[in-house]
């Protein structure tokens, strides 16, 4: 299969800490100009490891008081489905380590439904809940100022795992998706929606995902295999932040400096 390349952006930090002030930075940068041309900062926040020194960052003194928390809008990437106060919920994490730190006002939280036997209920609740925020007709798709996003060392983002249904979904925003290998659904934004974004940034950190950042961007376009390269926004930045270790396998550029893809 041909190797296709997108036009991203790569920042390395030196370690997980610089990455999360250097995404809390960003962060920041994006809700301002969102705040200060549309009057709101729509995100969609990710789940996983990773992203928790971001908000927590986000939250702690240096950052808490840059971000327009009273504009923001919250919503999720994806989410896993427990109850919202299981330890893996996403939105529990995101409930202790930013939401009950920051002001955001709680009618600005968006998060998964989760709790109906049938999990697409919730996908189709959620699509409406994104379609009546937006004002969206018909087909069409939200345009979110930030889309955050983790990578799986499968290569999976949101809950896009590799050969799943999901992957070829493109008339709904939101879809309830059957892991095979988790023996669970997870609910996830869809790859119209994410690539309809203004901005996706990718948090990745970790040696144990340098090989799968190399085939995701180096390597063959195998995207049902490795779905993370299905997210090329039409008319948005997609902006790679990661730590030394993760991007240790990459070649081609010198892991100090930012560089275009
Ligand atoms: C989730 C995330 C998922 C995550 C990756 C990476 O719900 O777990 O949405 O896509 O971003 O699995 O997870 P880590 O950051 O924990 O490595």
């Amino acid at each position: 299969m041909a190797k296709v390349t997108v036009k991203h952006e790569i920042t390395v930090a030196e370690n997980l800490d610089e990455l999360s002030r250097k995404a809390a930075d960003e962060f920041v940068l994006v809700a301002e100009k969102a705040v200060r041309t549309k009057g709101v900062f729509t995100v969609a926040l990710s789940g996983g490891s990773t992203p928790k020194g971001l908000y927590t960052m986000l939250s702690g003194v240096q950052y808490r008081n840059q971000v327009p928390w009273s504009k923001v809008c919250l919503f999720w990437g994806d989410e896993r489905c427990v109850p919202h106060d299981h330890p893996d919920s996403n939105y529990r994490m995101i409930r202790e380590t930013l939401i009950e730190r920051v002001p955001v006002p709680k009618e600005n939280v968006y998060r998964m439904p989760i709790g109906q036997a049938n999990h697409s209920l919730d996908a189709m609740e959620y699509e409406q809940t994104i379609r009546a925020f937006f004002h969206l007709n018909a087909g069409e798709r939200p345009r979110f100022d930030l889309i955050l996003l983790g990578m799986g060392e499968d290569g999976h983002t949101a809950s896009l795992f590799p050969f799943t249904a999901a992957l070829e979904e493109a008339g709904h925003l939101a879809f309830a998706n059957y892991v095979e290998k988790l023996g669970a659904y997870r609910l996830t934004l869809t790859v119209p929606v994410i690539n309809h974004a203004a901005n996706v940034l990718f948090l990745v950190s970790g040696e144990s995902k340098a090989s799968v950042l190399k085939e995701v961007l180096q390597g063959e376009y195998q995207p049902q295999r490795l779905p993370s390269q299905f997210i090329r926004p039409i008319n948005g930045r997609l902006l790679f932040m990661v730590d030394r270790m993760a991007a240790s396998k990459l070649t081609g550029f010198q892991a100090e400096r930012n560089c275009a893809g």
